[in-house]
């Protein structure tokens, strides 16, 4: 569903890809770590088409998000760290609104409040302007979007940064579902424990390289620190 072929990006002089290569599947979730500046955000821009790759390529379900955006985007959704939505609007007016300009189709009010509450908010918060959300909230509203566009894959950039550890938990059990459903998962993150327990493999990058790719049933959590901090250090 995601793939990612040699992909190269220069931003002028600086290399922030370097010949990267990834496949994620449907129904799978692949983890990105690495430290700061190795590249993972820059991989989903160039997933979404904010960035043309140099040499390589991407795919989005076999669409070049760089020749047509419109397409890719329309299987994907997108988490970025900080879910912006509008805060004067109700937690659902927003999700009618994201929705509708990602794909154009209207929904009942039932049919958007069964999505809200699959998120994980309940339908008391529904009415309440996101203004007033949590952090976590608003990132299920994300989840929410992902849900009622019926997304093929969703990218989520440090998601879980931030989040307390009951917000976190039920953040990774809402990907655990849309897994589940079939959904191709890419998350960026740091957290190192919740990678291992959520995703099927986890691929760990250093100054635009992918430096190993493991999957998670192969290695103990002190294993996977092990492994990540020798690449870091190497
Ligand atoms: N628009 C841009 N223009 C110039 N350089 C950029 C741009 N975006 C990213 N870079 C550079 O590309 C490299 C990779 O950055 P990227 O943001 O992808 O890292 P990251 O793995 O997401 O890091 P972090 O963990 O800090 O979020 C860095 O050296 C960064 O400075
Ligand atoms: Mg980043």
């Amino acid at each position: 569903m995601l793939e990612c072929q040699q992909l190269t990006k220069r931003f002028g002089e600086r290399l922030a890809l370097d010949a990267l290569d990834l496949r994620v599947g449907g129904g799978e979730i692949f983890c990105l770590l690495g430290a700061n500046g190795a590249g993972k955000t820059t991989t989903i821009n160039l997933m979404l088409g904010f960035h043309t790759p140099t040499s390589g390529t991407v795919r989005v379900g076999g669409v070049d998000p760089a020749a047509d955006p419109h397409a890719a985007r329309a299987l994907l959704a997108y988490i970025p760290e900080q879910v912006n939505l509008y805060p004067l609007l109700t937690g659902l007016e927003n999700l009618e609104y994201f929705v509708q300009i990602s794909n154009g189709r209207r929904y009942s009010r039932d049919d958007l409040m069964g999505y809200f509450t699959q998120a994980g908010l309940s339908s008391a918060d529904a009415g309440r302007r996101l203004g007033e959300y949590s952090k976590g909230m608003r990132q299920k509203v994300g989840i929410a979007v992902a849900l009622a566009k019926q997304a093929k894959a969703l990218l989520l950039d440090e998601p879980l940064s931030g989040l307390d550890p009951k917000a976190a938990n039920e953040f990774c059990s809402l990907l655990i579902a849309l897994k589940e459903r079939g959904t191709a998962i890419l998350l960026a993150t740091h957290d190192l424990m919740r990678a291992r327990d959520i995703g099927a493999r986890v691929g760990i990058m250093r100054a635009g390289r992918m430096l190993a790719q493991r999957d998670t049933t192969e290695l103990t959590h002190n294993e996977l620190e092990q492994v990540y901090l020798d690449l870091m250090r190497a």
